[in-house]
């Protein structure tokens, strides 16, 4: 079977290297990639908001099978047409796609099929009087979200009426987020530990992978701004059997009924953000694909063949009585330039170590490959090193291990990771 893994980040690192490690994968190719996809298999240029591109390179390059890691184009529909092209796809239709592409449709799924959410209200920019009346009125801190895709940067948790205000009009006037703020949901603030439960669905059935936590802020004991992730590890303490199971009976259950009612035929990831709140599971969000970092912790814990679940998922064929989970913890520790989120250099050159130890990986995200073999980083987040062991700690240890045989001189990276499950930071 030929696969194509399309997107370029960290998460497609990691899913290509569950595809190479798979016995029905027989050629496996990347679109657009990175400096360590390319490494790994070919890699074919690719705008991927170009479906039709997409659609093009499938059927020149024979492709069977393929899986789209980034949500953007799974709300461009990338998954609809490459099925009436004949391919199997792993990942959800346009229709599915709008569960994470407008977080408007999403509350609205929430409140019909009674799935516990922060309490909300959404304002179109008609409506900007009625959306400023409403903040003016809110207890502090309030939340305010672009309803549309905005990269990860759509959510503003204000502390002061003025920041609230300025935040909701910024969004409904565009001059913020543009087409994404054309909506706005404007959010209760709830109070608790976040986790990430990642399923993978084929229709009402799914697979629950163990629950993982990213670290979401740049510095250590979670200060400074905001990024993309800086680590994560799993399972995560703070989802306890007795939280696994409420998650399960008050969040999962009543999403696949809805997804059988409202006909999504979902094939793909469902990833549910969770506040653990005193009250019990409240539902941040829902993406319609894997998390980054956390595909890097939850792929190693399968005691299966990733590759074989998601074409399972996208043939329709899912049997989650087959599948198991490993005893353990995996972690992944991501390595930054320095400067960000905010300005950092780009073309710096990388020494990777050569040998790893067994059950740990290196996967690249903002990096490229130079002609003569050698890699330098291009963004922001450009490599997470994971590991996976008997426990967290060992875990960990392992990871920092390999992190010190990085040579890079502007990298930077938080100590800490799993700093919430215990794990003692590294020197
Ligand atoms: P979202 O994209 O909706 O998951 O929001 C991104 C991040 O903002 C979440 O991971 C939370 O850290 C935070 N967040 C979102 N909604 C809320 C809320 N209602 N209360 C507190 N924090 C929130
Ligand atoms: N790590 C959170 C996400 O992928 O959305």
């Amino acid at each position: 079977m030929n696969v194509l893994v399309i997107g370029s980040g960290g998460r497609e690192h990691a899913l290509l290297k569950a595809c190479l490690a798979s016995p029905l994968a027989t050629r496996v190719i990347a679109a657009p990639g990175n400096g360590g996809m390319e490494a790994d298999a070919q890699c074919f240029p690719l705008d991927v908001e170009n479906v039709p591109a997409a659609v093009e390179l499938a059927k020149r390059e024979a492709v069977d099978m393929a899986i789209i890691g980034p949500e953007v184009p799974l709300a461009l529909g990338m998954a609809d047409a490459l099925r009436e092209a004949g391919v199997l796809v792993y990942g959800p239709g346009f229709k599915g796609a709008q569960l994470e592409a407008s977080k408007a449709v999403c509350k609205d799924f929430f409140a019909k099929y009674g799935i516990p959410t922060a309490r909300s209200r959404t304002f179109s920019s008609a409506e900007i009087d009625a959306a400023l009346r409403y903040v003016a009125a809110e207890p502090l801190p309030v939340v305010i979200k672009a309803s549309g895709l905005a990269a990860g940067k759509g959510v503003i948790i204000a502390q002061s009426r003025e920041e609230a205000l300025d935040a909701t009009r910024g969004m409904l006037d565009g001059s913020m987020f543009g087409e994404a703020g054309a909506q706005v949901v404007v959010e209760e603030c709830l109070v608790g530990d976040e986790a990430s439960i990642t399923l993978i669905v084929c229709g009402d059935k799914y697979v629950m992978l163990p629950a993982a936590q990213d670290h979401k802020r740049v510095g250590e004991g979670d200060s400074g701004p905001n990024t993309g992730g800086m680590g994560a590890y799993c399972p995560a303490p703070v989802v306890t059997p007795e939280m696994e199971r409420r998650i399960v009976s008050e969040v999962i259950e009543p999403t696949m009924r809805g997804f059988a009612a409202e006909e999504y035929d979902f094939r793909g990831t469902l990833f549910i953000g969770i506040m653990v709140t005193a009250k019990g599971p409240m539902v941040l969000e829902f993406n319609v694909r894997f998390g980054d970092p956390e595909t890097q912790v939850v792929l190693p814990m399968l005691d299966a063949d990733p590759l074989a679940l998601m074409l399972d998922c996208a043939k329709g064929t899912l049997d989650p009585a087959n599948v198991a989970i490993r005893s353990g913890s995996a972690i992944v520790v991501v390595l930054a330039a320095k400067g960000y989120p905010g300005k950092y250099a780009k073309g710096d050159l990388i020494g990777l170590p050569t040998q790893l130890p067994v059950n740990s990986s290196i996967v690249h995200a903002g990096t490229k490959r130079a002609a003569d073999g050698s890699i330098l980083s291009a963004g922001g987040r450009v490599l997470g090193v994971c590991a996976q062991a008997e426990t967290l700690q060992k875990a960990a240890d392992i990871a920092y291990g390999i992190v010190g045989k990085v040579q890079w001189d502007n990298k930077n990276f938080r100590r800490d990771i799993g700093h919430r499950a215990g794990v003692t930071p590294a020197k």
